[in-house]
């Protein structure tokens, strides 16, 4: 197939506005899959994902559709749809020349389907707008095409109206791609040239490679060079995804296959890369800029003795993720463990719990925190990632000229009603109002510019609540700031507990601290001695809390009695102890740990 009948085009969308749907009904329109249901949903194949319906790696798939007589080859990249991989999407995004912009009508537009449309506006491609989910009866496709009109200035009737639930206008989606899309550019003449967008290990064939092949053409027994490491590769397989891995003697311009060549480690393949045939060197594409970790969280086994399993288990999940950053870590507490960095807290949520799930693993993971950045008065600056390297309160001044905290610029879409407690919930933590605008009569538009760290916290959980589940939220980055940070710190009958330690705004302090000590206090079950919590901050004690000591066995109430209900109490402490950290004397459960994200 010529490039002139190939499109490359990916569907972008606020979460469950039905991407997914979409792509199997177009898939079963090309009869990539069947419509008996068996392999539904190929695009979210990983298990998190389906239980959690959400996309969290993009995956592709090529099909073949006969348009006015004619062939076309039209490659479907996928896109995850959540805030934090909004790096994976500009990544797709740069392997396509066109994109759906999937709306669901009774929604309307949403904060990712904004975020979406300007990085899809930013890579140039062209957006073919559609209203999904008419058939709902709260659907209202006038008033979702108005906005769509009115925030990216796409004239009304130019968005189809289909049903990916029913496959209502279905038949209209391809052709209107290969109408908006333009093909690929590129020449077959030119010495090969490709640009690598995924990659992902397979367990019969190893590293796969992704890619958009932007000139020439390439064959198994060729040999490519990568632009980013000089390092040469013999390929031994090409293919397409269709939807699995399937295997062609050639990929040529235009086309978006995969590349199986003698690469060991998921670590050689990076994302943006360029490749060239050896001996015929090209100028390399822009890339990108590499994923950057903003959560980070301590991960440690219970049993010191589980290391060695829990790091091959890590090793082995990160193969696949390589936006997952792990370094080694020692804490007085925890003993040996990992601090790994996540793009944000789903993705942090993901990984655990496929880690727990997919190994069965027993680990206790702290508190998330952003990194933060310090200044020292002799020029120096150093980013920190875990609150126990945050300098001292007795040195800090002697050596730190200012402490900076990460900043995001967010964009919160909600009905006009909630714009009262919307404004409150920003404020309160520690936001600042940059506009408001309608987008139709009665929806908000609100960018507010926040510290990353209230996001990382609980801020998502009471936008939910606050709007009854109306608001959407996105946001990105917009670098570093002075701020005035404390370390919290937390002991236990006088002991500092480093893994329990937070770093925080001077305004949180004292809120912070009270409410650290009293969720301690209970979350800690009650041992055979007095336990005292301290919170501290800045050498000063903010808060305490007493748990008293035990004086009853536990089960001596059941005697006599149920010997069901004694089971069932033993039974309750045994699964209580699966997760309960020793510190000093004190036995501490795995919710201890996470006593500083939730804030009320
Ligand atoms: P992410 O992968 O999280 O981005 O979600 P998604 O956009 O892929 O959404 P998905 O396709 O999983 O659809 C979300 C929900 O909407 C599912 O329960 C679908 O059955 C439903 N849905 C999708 N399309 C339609 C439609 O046209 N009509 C109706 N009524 N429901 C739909």
């Amino acid at each position: 197939i010529p490039p002139e009948r190939i499109r490359n085009f990916s569907i972008i969308a606020h979460i469950d506005h039905g991407k997914s749907t979409l792509a199997d009904r177009l898939l079963e329109l090309t009869g990539v899959i069947s419509k008996t249901g068996k392999n539904k949903q190929v695009l979210d194949k990983l298990k998190v994902e389906r239980e959690r319906g959400i996309t969290v790696k993009a995956q592709s798939v090529s099909m073949f559709y006969e348009y006015k007589g004619q062939q076309y080859l039209m490659n479907l990249i996928d896109t995850p749809g959540h805030v934090d991989f909004s790096y994976e999407v500009s990544r797709s995004l740069a392997a396509c020349q066109g994109t759906i912009l999937l709306v669901d009508a009774a929604q309307g537009i949403q904060a990712q389907t904004v975020a979406n449309f300007y990085l899809a506006f930013g890579e140039g491609l062209s957006v073919i707008p559609m209203l999904n989910k008419v058939d709902l009866p709260t659907a209202e496709p006038e008033r979702a095409a108005k906005q769509i009109e009115s925030a990216f200035e796409i004239e009304a009737d130019r968005i189809l109206k289909i049903s990916a639930k029913t496959g209502l206008g279905i038949e209209q989606v391809l052709p209107a791609v290969i109408e908006q899309t333009p093909p690929p550019p590129g020449s077959a003449e030119k010495p090969f040239k490709a640009l690598l967008f995924d990659t992902w290990y397979d367990t019969y064939v190893g590293v796969v490679c992704l890619m958009a092949v932007k000139d020439g053409s390439i064959c198994r027994g060729d040999r490519i060079v990568s632009s980013h490491s000089g390092t040469k590769y013999e390929v031994m397989e090409v293919g397409v995804m269709h939807p699995e891995q399937t295997p062609t003697t050639l990929l040529r311009v235009g086309q978006v296959g995969y590349i199986v060549c003698n690469m060991k480690s998921i670590a050689e393949a990076h994302v943006g890369d360029t490749f060239y045939r050896d001996r015929f060197p090209v100028e390399a594409l822009p890339g990108f800029v590499p994923a950057k970790s903003m959560v980070f969280a301590g991960v440690f086994p219970i049993d010191a003795g589980e290391f060695d399993r829990l790091n091959e288990s890590i090793q082995k999940l990160t193969l696949n993720d390589s936006s997952v950053s792990v370094h080694k870590e020692t804490s007085a507490a925890l003993g040996q463990g990992w601090r790994l960095g996540f793009l944000g807290t789903l993705h942090m949520d993901v990984f655990r719990q496929r880690l727990e799930e997919e190994y069965d693993t027993n680990i206790l993971i702290t508190s998330p925190t952003v990194p933060y950045q310090i200044k020292y008065r002799d020029g120096t600056s150093k980013f920190i990632r875990t609150p126990a390297d945050f300098p001292d309160a007795n040195t800090m001044n002697d050596y730190v000229e200012s402490t900076m905290e990460p900043f995001v610029i967010s964009t919160l879409i909600f009905p006009e009603k909630y714009l009262g407690s919307m404004l409150e919930l920003c404020t309160t933590h520690r936001g600042e109002l940059q506009n408001h605008t309608f987008i139709d009569e009665s929806r908000v538009m609100l960018k507010c510019r926040l510290p990353m760290a209230e996001i990382v916290t609980d801020f998502f959980d009471k936008l939910k609540s606050k709007s009854q589940g109306f608001a959407s939220f996105d946001y990105e980055e917009a670098g570093y700031d002075a701020s005035d940070l404390v370390k919290m710190e937390v002991l236990l009958n006088g002991e500092a507990v480093d893994a329990l330690a937070a770093v925080m705004h001077k305004s949180s302090v004292i809120v912070a601290g009270r409410e650290i000590a009293s969720r301690l206090k209970d979350v800690i079950r009650r041992q055979l001695f007095d336990i005292i919590i301290q919170t501290t901050a800045n050498g000063k004690i903010v808060a305490r809390e007493t748990v008293k000591q035990l004086r009853k066995n536990v089960t001596a109430k059941c005697y006599g009695g149920d010997i069901t209900r004694k089971m069932k109490l033993l039974n309750k402490q045994k699964e209580g102890k699966k997760r309960m950290k020793r510190i000093g004397k004190v036995d501490l459960p795995h919710e201890a740990f996470l006593t500083i994200v939730k804030r009320s």
